[in-house]
C-alpha cells in the first residue's frame, strides 16, 4: 500500500520508530500528511531536514509529485497523477476484489456477535450487534484473516429456571415466543408477593444443570421455538454466522474448570458463600461471580469457559465481542479473569466494542413498557414498505419483480447503513426520514449513486473505457481519483479500529464527489468521454465493494 511506503520512507528519514501519517479530510493539505516533525523543538527545521533526506533516499520519487511544509511543521504529500490514474487501472483489474489484501494472512479473529436470548423475541437491541458484527466479519475477511463468526446465544442460566418453573406450574397449552416472554414477566410479578418462587426457580435451574431429562425437554422446546423465530430475522437481514454454540454448549467445559485446581486456587468465598474471583489487581473493584451460593454457574463463568474452548479450537489472535456498552463491567471482569487464569496467551487481543443504544426519536430508550421490547421484525417490515415507496418515486419505471427486489435490498440496506454510519460507541436515534433520505448520508443514497454510475456505463455500451487521461483530468476528476485509490487503506483502518463508520463516511464522501461531478459535467459525448466512463466505472465498483462489506446489496438500477 502507498501509505506504508510513505511511512517507511519517513521512518528512515527521521530515524523515528513511530510515524504518524494521516489522510487529511481537506485536500488542500495533500493526499497524506505527517506530524513527525512536530515532536522536536524546531519543527520547521526538522521538517526541512526530513524532506531533504527523503529526496536523497529517492524511494518516493516514483509516487510523490510534491512535498510541502505546512502550518507549524506538518509535512504534506501529493501523489503523482500517474499513480492516481493507475488506481483506476487496479480497480478495473481487480473488480470485486479491489480493496482486498493479505494483511491478516495467517492470523485468526473470532467475532462474537448477534447473540440474542432464547425465550425472548429478537429485539432491536440485538440488531446493532448483528449488523456491526457482520460488517466487522466482512472487513477482516477482506484483509485476509481467518474469521470465525460465533453467535453466542443466551440459552442457559437461572432465567431458564424461572421459565421452566412457570411452565411446570401454569402448564400453558401452547408454547410460542410471545407466551414464553409473558411467562417470564409473570414470574417476576408473582415473585414479588411470593419470594419462595425464586428458590423454586433456582432449584429448577439446578435440575437443568444436573441433566434432568424432563426439565431438559422443556428447555429444548424453548430453544427450538426461539431458533425458528431468529431464523426469520436472519433471513430478512441476510446474515449467517458460522457457528452458534450458545452458552449451554459450555456445560462440560465449565464443570472441568470448576474442578481444576489451577483455577480453584483463585477462587475465594464471597458474599453468602458464593465463589468469586478477586480482580482488584486489575483495578476492578467488583469481583467476578464464578459460582453462585448454590453452586450454579453464571454468565461470566460461561464466558470464561468459552474463551478456553475458543483458544483450544481456533488459537485466535483477536477475539471481538460485539456487545452493547451496558456490559462494560462484565467484559472488563471476564477479560481480566481470563488473563489471571491464563486462559489466553498474553498477546491475544480481547476487544469489547461496546456499542451504544438505539433510542426512540424522543431520545428515550427504544424499548417500551416492562417486558415488551420493540420487535425487530416489525421494524424491518416497515423499512421494506418505506423502501418500496422510495423505489417507485425514483428513476425509471420498474416491473413488479424488480420492485419486490428493491423493496428488500433498499429497505434492509437502509436499516443497516443507518446503524453502521454511527460511531459504534454512540447511541443511535431512530429516524425513518434520515434513514430513507435519497439526498443525504443514507444507504439508499449510496445505492442510488452506484445505480446512477451504472446506468451511464450501460448507456455508453460498446464505448471504450480508457484509463489514461487523454486530456488532463480536471480538479474534480482528480479529487475522485484521490478517493478511489484510498479504499484499501480505509478498509484497514475500519478493521483496525473496529469502526465500520469510517467506511461509511468514506463511501458517502465518494458518492458526493461523484454526484457533484456528474451534476456539472457530461460524461457521454464529452471531450474526455473514455476517461470519464472509466471513472464512473471505478466509482460504481468501489461503492459496490464497500457496500458489500457493510452487508448491503447494490441494485443495478433504482
Ligand atoms: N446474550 C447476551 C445478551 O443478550 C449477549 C452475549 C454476548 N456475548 C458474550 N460472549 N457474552 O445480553
Amino acid at each position: 500500500m502507498i501509505r506504508e511506503k510513505i511511512t517507511d520512507a519517513i521512518k528512515r528519514a527521521s530515524g523515528l520508530e513511530k510515524v504518524n501519517l494521516e489522510c487529511p479530510e481537506n485536500e488542500a493539505f495533500g493526499d497524506y500528511s505527517s506530524n513527525v516533525a512536530l515532536q522536536g523543538k524546531n519543527p520547521k527545521k526538522d521538517a526541512e531536514r526530513i524532506i531533504e533526506k527523503l529526496k536523497k533516499d529517492g524511494k518516493l520519487s516514483g509516487i510523490i509529485e510534491r512535498v510541502e511544509i505546512a502550518g507549524s511543521g506538518f509535512i504534506n504529500f501529493w501523489l503523482k497523477k500517474d499513480v492516481l490514474i493507475d488506481g483506476l487501472k487496479q480497480i478495473d483489474m481487480a473488480k470485486s476484489d479491489f480493496g482486498k489484501s493479505d494483511e491478516g494472512k495467517g492470523k485468526t479473529v473470532i467475532i462474537d456477535y448477534s447473540s440474542p436470548n432464547i425465550a425472548k423475541p429478537f429485539g432491536i437491541g440485538h440488531l446493532r450487534s448483528t449488523i456491526i458484527g457482520q460488517a466487522l466479519y466482512n472487513l477482516y475477511k477482506s484483509l485476509g484473516y481467518e474469521v470465525v463468526g460465533d453467535n453466542h446465544l443466551g440459552d442457559w442460566g437461572t432465567q431458564f429456571g424461572k421459565l421452566i418453573c412457570m411452565i411446570e406450574t401454569e402448564k400453558p397449552e401452547e408454547l410460542s415466543i410471545e407466551n414464553l416472554e409473558k411467562l417470564y414477566v409473570e414470574f417476576h410479578k408473582k415473585a414479588e408477593d411470593n419470594p419462595e418462587l425464586e428458590e423454586k426457580a433456582r432449584e429448577c435451574f439446578k435440575k437443568l444443570e444436573a441433566g434432568d431429562p424432563e426439565t431438559k425437554a422443556i428447555w429444548q422446546k424453548c430453544v427450538d421455538i426461539s431458533l425458528k423465530e431468529f431464523a426469520k430475522v436472519y433471513d430478512l437481514l441476510g446474515v449467517k454466522t458460522d457457528f452458534a454454540f450458545g452458552e449451554s454448549y459450555y456445560e462440560s467445559e465449565m464443570r472441568s474448570m470448576v474442578g481444576d485446581s489451577g483455577i480453584r486456587r483463585h477462587l475465594i468465598t464471597g458474599e453468602e458463600g458464593a465463589m468469586v474471583i478477586d480482580l482488584s489487581q486489575y483495578g476492578i473493584k467488583t469481583p467476578l461471580m464464578f459460582l453462585k451460593k448454590d453452586g450454579a454457574t453464571t454468565y461470566a463463568t460461561r464466558d470464561l469457559a468459552t474463551i478456553k474452548f475458543r483458544t483450544r479450537k481456533w488459537d485466535p489472535d483477536i477475539i471481538i465481542y460485539e456487545v452493547g456498552v451496558e456490559q462494560n463491567l462484565h467484559f472488563r471482569q471476564v477479560f481480566a479473569a481470563a488473563r489471571l487464569l491464563k486462559l489466553v496467551k498474553p498477546e491475544v487481543l480481547l476487544v469489547h466494542t461496546a456499542h451504544g443504544l438505539y433510542l426512540a426519536p424522543e431520545g428515550q430508550k427504544f424499548s417500551t413498557r416492562k417486558g415488551n421490547t420493540v420487535k425487530l421484525e416489525d421494524v424491518l417490515n416497515e423499512a421494506e414498505a418505506r423502501a418500496e415507496k422510495l423505489a417507485l418515486k425514483s428513476g425509471e419505471a420498474k416491473n413488479k419483480d424488480e420492485i419486490d427486489k428493491l423493496r428488500k435490498s433498499v429497505g434492509i440496506g437502509a436499516v443497516k447503513y443507518f446503524d453502521l454510519m454511527h460511531a459504534t460507541g454512540s447511541n443511535v436515534v431512530f429516524d425513518w426520514d434520515k434513514m430513507m433520505n435519497l439526498e443525504g448520508n443514507s444507504g439508499p443514497y449510496l445505492q442510488y449513486t452506484a445505480a446512477r454510475a451504472n446506468s451511464v456505463i450501460a448507456k455508453a455500451k460498446g464505448k471504450d473505457q480508457k484509463f489514461e487521461a487523454i486530456n488532463n483530468p480536471n480538479e474534480e476528476e482528480l479529487s475522485i481519483l484521490r478517493s478511489l485509490i484510498k479504499f484499501p487503506e480505509i478498509i484497514k483502518d475500519s478493521a483496525d479500529r473496529y469502526a465500520p463508520n469510517l467506511l461509511c463516511n468514506y463511501l458517502y464522501s465518494l458518492a458526493q464527489k461523484f454526484n457533484g461531478f456528474y451534476g456539472k459535467h457530461k460524461i457521454i459525448d464529452s471531450e474526455n468521454e473514455e476517461f470519464r466512463l472509466a471513472l464512473a466505472f471505478g466509482v460504481m465498483q468501489v461503492l459496490k465493494n464497500g457496500l458489500k462489506i457493510l452487508g448491503i446489496e447494490t441494485p443495478e438500477r433504482m
